[in-house]
């Protein structure tokens, strides 16, 4: 019997600090109803002091465990995306092992950015359907807050960054057909030669120091964007992505239940569905509240999703995300 792997469980957890667009006020030229109305962020959560990406990725995990009814011992292997390493090496996968007390599984650390979600859950499903394991914990998992330029140099970019985490677990099913539980299809893509329009220079290895005062007072430790460009490959990649994956697992447009988005602009994740014309009830956003979690952000929504009943067993749900890189991928799930 052919092999699937379905999402056996999912778990969140953001910054405990509630950041407004009224405190953002406080800290750069901007005003309320610009982030508002260009973003659609109202608030987002960054970190205090007792958090960082592997205690977010922890309680992230911990509640796909629970959700799941299994115990960190029931899984085979870690992978975790994310842009924002909790040190320079190791990786935060490793972090995160150490906070799960997780024996001595593999743990692996995937750079893909805001897709990173999609790229891990790709490489899991292989590993899955390959017999390689039969458990993969996948998580996304974000601190942006403490590597941003609050003051106005950096206020295109900082004001749309959340710090978060979300898990799933997912697990080997034997696939009865076409209408079992699981992952029906993934595809990924990556486009390096515009690597440098959504980046963070340094520290790197390209460097040498990796990072000093000069580079400092230059700016180069701040991620910086070319937000229109960023914008127009982001609403042009989406749609196609979503289109083509959907089309290898012949899933019709209107057989999906639930589309859920990137959250790093809510204009963009607007312009998708006015392009493929999805009713606004088929979408969730979470990103007024939450802002951009990079990696984090589509974990998120399924555990929002799968906990408040939007998402339930035998439901079709599309995923789709743009990133730095640039990278771009969707995925489409039969809930259950
Ligand atoms: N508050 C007030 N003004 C701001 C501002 C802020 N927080 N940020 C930028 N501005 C100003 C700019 O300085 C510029 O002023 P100017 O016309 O006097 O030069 C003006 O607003 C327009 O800037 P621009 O960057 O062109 O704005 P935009 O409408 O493109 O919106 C983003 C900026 C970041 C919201 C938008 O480009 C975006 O969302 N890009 C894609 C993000 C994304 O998908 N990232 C990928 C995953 S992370």
């Amino acid at each position: 019997m052919p092999r699937r792997a379905r999402i056996a469980g999912t778990g969140m957890s953001v910054g405990n600090r509630v950041v407004t667009n009224a405190d953002m006020t406080q800290w750069m030229d901007t005003t309320e109803e610009w982030i508002e109305q260009r973003t659609g962020i109202l608030e987002r959560r960054w970190v205090d002091d007792t958090q960082k990406p592997s205690t977010l990725a922890r309680d992230a995990t911990l509640g796909a465990l629970e959700q799941a009814d299994l115990d960190v011992s029931d899984i085979d292997c870690i992978l975790l995306a994310t842009l924002s390493g909790e040190a320079d090496f190791p990786g935060t996968a490793f972090f995160l092992h150490e906070a799960i007390d997780a024996g001595d599984i593999p743990c692996i650390d995937l750079r893909a950015q805001c897709s990173g979600f999609l790229y891990a859950l790709q490489m899991a499903d292989a590993l899955i359907v390959a017999e390689t394991y039969d458990r993969v914990l996948v998580v996304g998992a974000e601190v942006h807050s403490t590597g941003l330029d609050v003051s106005t140099s950096g206020r295109d970019v900082t004001v749309i960054f959340g710090d978060g985490s979300g898990a799933v677990i997912l697990e080997a099913t034997e696939a009865a057909g076409g209408a079992a539980p699981g992952l029906l299809s993934v595809r990924i893509h990556a486009e390096g030669k515009h690597a440098k329009r959504l980046w963070t220079e340094a520290p790197g290895s390209a460097h040498s120091p990796r990072l000093d005062q000069a580079m400092m007072e230059a700016g180069l430790h701040y991620p910086v964007m070319d937000g229109r460009f960023v914008f127009k490959h982001a609403v042009t990649r989406m749609p196609e992505v979503l289109l083509e994956t959907l089309n290898s697992a012949s899933v019709k447009m209107e057989d999906v239940d639930l589309f859920l988005f990137h959250q790093a602009n809510l204009r963009i994740n607007e312009f998708v569905a006015q392009k493929l014309e999805i009713p606004g009830d088929k979408i969730r956003n979470n990103i007024q509240r939450l802002g951009n979690c990079s990696a984090a952000a589509l974990p998120i929504l399924l555990a929002e999703s799968s906990r408040d009943g939007s998402l339930s067993p035998g439901q079709v749900v599309s995923l789709t995300a743009f990133g730095s890189g640039f990278t771009w991928g969707s995925a489409v799930i039969r809930w259950g």
